[in-house]
């Protein structure tokens, strides 16, 4: 049997294992008020993901081989760090030259100064603003006019309504083969009262909102094979692929 076939198969019995999955979301809840995700840095920008999060993007940035990266939500910049760095490896490994572009509501000025001294800045753009306004949303369009792979990422505002907002804004510009990844699916999944200081919470997220979002657009479909293998994501449902 070839090696993917083999983990193929692994991952569907690993996603109908009830105990590893079961121990997985046990993990994800508890480690919610510790601020797990808050402690892990890309080659030295905080990026605020868990690891197998950050491992699944690496495959996926190998295997769509995208052009541009769209991704919502910048925060300390570790992730437009990481995606840049992906693309630079990438490019090493005889793959396409990519560049990321950040859209964030507040850049913060310490935040831009670190990311715009970073080596790896030569393949990042940043646009601020929000992500649902019409006029930023233009200026992403203008910015991936005549790319031929996007992959996009949402991991800003969570609540149900922007989130959806960001999927009709972005998800179309994605390529057949290509992925719209949502990220924080998890809040469905974890205790009402887990998110007491936030907007969002059990039945207002970015889980709903693609659920939502796939019941007119049966382009995309939730690649399950991503969320079998992480088991420990937050983006549960939220790996979108574009299949037509
Ligand atoms: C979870 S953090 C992003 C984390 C980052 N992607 C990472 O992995 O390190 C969310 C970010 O979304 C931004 N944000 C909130 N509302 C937004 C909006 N309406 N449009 C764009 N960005 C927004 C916040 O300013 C914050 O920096």
């Amino acid at each position: 049997m070839s090696f993917e076939k083999e983990v193929t198969e692994r991952l569907q019995a690993n996603g109908e294992n009830r105990k590893l999955v079961s121990s997985a979301n046990e993990f994800l809840k508890e480690s919610l008020t510790p601020l797990y995700s808050y402690n892990f840095s890309w080659l030295g920008r905080p990026i605020i993901q868990y690891p197998q999060d950050i491992v699944a993007m690496q495959e996926l940035v190998f295997s769509v081989q995208p052009d541009l990266i769209v991704e919502t939500g910048i925060a300390h910049g570790g992730s437009l760090i990481f995606f840049a760095s992906m693309l630079e490896l990438n490019a090493a490994c005889g793959g396409v030259e990519g560049t990321v572009l950040g859209i964030d509501i507040d850049i913060r000025s310490h935040n831009r100064k670190e990311i715009e001294a970073h080596p790896m800045f030569r393949r990042i753009d940043m646009i601020e603003g929000s992500s649902i306004d019409p006029a930023i949303i233009k200026q992403v369009a203008d910015h991936a006019e005549g790319k031929q792979k996007i992959l996009v990422c949402l991991d800003s505002n969570h609540t149900h309504d922007h989130v959806l907002a960001e999927l009709e804004a972005y998800a179309g510009m994605t390529g057949i083969g290509s992925y719209c990844v949502v990220f924080d699916t998890l809040i469905e999944d974890m205790p009402a009262d887990a998110y007491p200081d936030r907007p969002w919470g059990h039945g207002d997220n970015p889980k709903t909102a693609v659920w939502k979002y796939l019941e007119s657009h049966p382009e995309f479909e939730i690649d399950k094979n991503i969320h079998n293998k992480l088991l420990v994501t937050v983006a549960r449902d939220g790996f979108l692929k574009r299949v037509r």
